[in-house]
């Protein structure tokens, strides 16, 4: 397994603690009809690896910068951006577990934090067995002082409002990858932020297990592009 924050000759990159992640694909033999059809909540979990281009499309679709001005997949009041989203990483190909913040503008990761956190962050979702059994838990969080700074009390509803386009948007792209998703909001806010090592200004708002689904029929009822694109992965090794 290679590991990308070592460059070919085995030292460390620059800065060890940034990845570099593969640049999203824009296109896919899914329709978004076929996902939004397709899309259920799914909470058990294949003990299977998914890859790093998997992680890297499933933030892209959360918050990656599609404009030269910075705008981003999802909507957001006034482009403020109020959100930020984590990845609590179990088993993905070519990636260490640990924590790890996703970084727009450089479509990178930062770690946070080293070592396997999915059994403490199961246990701040008041033991939901789908945040330990998922490759990897996204963890979207916000800071609200970056809307209600312009439009006061009323920012903090369109904060609400941004989590679902963008949690919506990870649930449909990881369809279109074969992987399933729930969208996770019980759970006890400051063992989250702990687990994290969140700043005090940012609040968590959903979790969101992803991984293959222990559930073959879920899959036989996948689209057919989906279908594809899940054989030709296994024949490749992840997932
Ligand atoms: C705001 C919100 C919070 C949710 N929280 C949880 C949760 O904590 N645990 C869970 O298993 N599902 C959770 N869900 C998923 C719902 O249970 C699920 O969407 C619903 O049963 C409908 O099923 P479907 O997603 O398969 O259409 C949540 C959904 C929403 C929109």
């Amino acid at each position: 397994m290679t590991d990308p924050t070592k460059d070919v000759t085995g030292r460390s990159s620059p800065s060890s603690r940034t990845i570099s992640l593969p640049k999203p694909r824009l296109s896919s033999d899914v329709s978004v009809e076929e996902a939004l059809g397709a899309r259920r909540s799914i909470r058990d979990f294949e003990n299977v690896p998914i890859s790093l281009a998997d992680i890297s499309q499933l933030l892209w679709a959360a918050q990656g910068i599609t404009h030269f001005d910075g705008l981003r997949t999802a909507p957001s009041a006034g482009a403020l951006y109020p959100l930020e989203a984590y990845a609590v990483v179990g088993i993905v190909s070519d990636l260490r577990a640990g924590v790890y913040r996703y970084r727009p503008d450089g479509h990178e990761l930062e770690r946070i934090a080293e070592g396997d956190r999915r059994e403490q962050l199961c246990y701040a979702a008041l033991s939901q067995s789908a945040v330990h059994n998922a490759a990897v838990v996204i963890v979207l969080t916000a800071v609200y002082e970056r809307t209600t700074g312009k439009y006061g009390q009323r920012g903090n509803r369109y904060v609400h409002m941004e989590i679902g386009h963008t949690a919506e948007n990870v649930c449909l792209q990881a369809i279109t990858l074969g992987l399933g998703t729930v969208v996770i909001g019980a759970f006890e806010d400051h063992r989250v932020k702990t687990i994290l090592n969140l700043p005090r200004e940012q609040d968590p708002l959903y979790l969101v297990p992803i991984g293959k689904s222990l559930d073959n029929k879920y899959e036989a009822s996948l689209p057919r592009g989906v279908r594809h694109s899940v054989g030709v992965k296994k024949r490749k090794g992840a997932v």
